[in-house]
């Protein structure tokens, strides 16, 4: 039985690959640390809490001692790094939880997997730590770091510190670069669920600047799908780019969401631009694919639907956790244990 310690699996792309794992691999043990942060939410793992594979635990990627005790007493072969500081906007207005997190949470527990001896370090990284692109071409994982945002600046450091701790002292190691994710349980901040939640209120739909900026999107399901493909099959030091071929600008994709939803374009409202806002991201995806063999399972137009009817079958969900009301529910939980 394979044990790993996955942090930030309370948050969207954590707790869907839990949830996959969970339900998918039943010779894996997860132990998910997460410190339940605004964007963390035990709602997300519904039906997965008690499972018989998987031990919640509330907890700072920034606390060693906890760290070298969890992976002591569960037995850890490997930890796959999700918890992170994830919102551009955020940081921009309060960049120093970034730094704290995503820079010292990641010294952390790589200083654990180099103490421990783990089998392997995966960082779940981002393609916004390549900078922007113009109307033409693609990332690549050799284009060079050149982070814009806060946030982004804070997981090419993370990176970096990776790939040093590779080079220094030998952990085994990957990083991914995923392009942006949509889908279940996806924190309503986030461009996608903001739309549908504001479309569903009848409230106008912020888009920033002229809307033509450019994401290329990756359905949840896949990114983790690709996840589990570098745990079991790539080589260490390797960095895969992962990506689905699916890019469109904003304004397409709120088009889109107005369209299942039928509400009207009306809706939308042009606001001020986000400070430094990346035009256009494209990832190409080939390493990944053929050297692993991974490929996305949904294309865009199918994957939006379903997102979008996720949201409208899941309003309690949502209701929870724009009223604040999700964060209550650890301590419902955990109050008499
Ligand atoms: P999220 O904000 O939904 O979840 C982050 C989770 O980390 C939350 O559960 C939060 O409670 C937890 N967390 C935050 N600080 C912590 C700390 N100090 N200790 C322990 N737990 C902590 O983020 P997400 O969208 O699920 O992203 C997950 C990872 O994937 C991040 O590393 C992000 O950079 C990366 N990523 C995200 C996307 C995307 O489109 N969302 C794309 C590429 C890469
Ligand atoms: O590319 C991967 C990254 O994708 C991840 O590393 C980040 O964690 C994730 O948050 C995401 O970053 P973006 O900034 O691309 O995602 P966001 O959903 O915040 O914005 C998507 C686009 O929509 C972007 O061009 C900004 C725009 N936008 C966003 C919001 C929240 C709006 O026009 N209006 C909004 O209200």
């Amino acid at each position: 039985m394979k044990k790993i310690l996955v942090t930030g699996g309370a948050g969207f792309i954590g707790s869907n690959f839990v949830r996959m794992v969970l339900t998918e691999q039943p010779d894996c043990f997860i132990v998910n640390l997460d410190k339940l942060t605004y964007a963390g939410n035990l709602e997300n793992l519904t039906g997965f809490l008690e499972h018989k594979n998987h031990k919640f635990i509330k907890g700072d990627i920034c606390d060693g001692e906890l760290i070298a005790k969890i992976i002591d007493e569960y037995k850890i072969d490997a930890i796959i790094n999700f918890a992170a500081e994830s919102h551009v906007d955020r940081s921009i207005s309060e960049p120093k939880i970034f730094i704290d997190t995503n820079i010292a949470g990641t010294l952390t527990l790589l200083e654990a997997a180099r103490d421990k001896k783990l089998e392997r370090f995966i960082q779940i990284s981002t393609d916004e730590v390549y900078g922007e692109l113009g109307p033409d071409g693609m990332f690549t994982e050799q284009t060079p770091l050149s982070p814009n945002s806060p946030y982004s600046a804070s997981k090419a450091s993370a990176d970096h510190l990776v790939r040093a701790f590779g080079h220094t002292w030998g952990i085994k190691y990957n990083i991914t670069r995923c392009s942006n994710n949509y889908g279940e349980y996806q924190f309503p901040e986030k461009m996608i669920p903001l739309m549908i939640n504001n479309a569903l209120n009848d409230k106008d739909l912020p888009v920033y600047g002229d809307g033509l900026n450019v994401r290329d999107w990756l359905y949840v399901y896949d990114h983790c799908t690709a996840i589990w493909q570098v745990f079991e099959k790539a080589p260490s030091g390797e960095i895969y780019n992962i990506g689905g071929c699916n890019e469109k600008t904003n304004l397409e994709v709120i088009g889109l969401i107005l369209n299942r939803l039928k509400k009207p374009q009306s809706l939308i409202k042009f606001v001020k631009d986000r400070l430094g806002h990346d035009r256009r991201y494209a990832i190409d995806a080939t390493k990944i694919m053929n050297e692993l063999g991974w490929k996305p399972s949904v294309i865009f137009e199918e994957g939006i639907v379903k997102t979008i009817d996720w949201y409208l079958q899941n309003q309690e969900w949502l209701q929870n956790v724009v009223s604040g009301d999700y964060q209550k529910y650890y301590e419902s939980m955990y109050e008499n244990r």
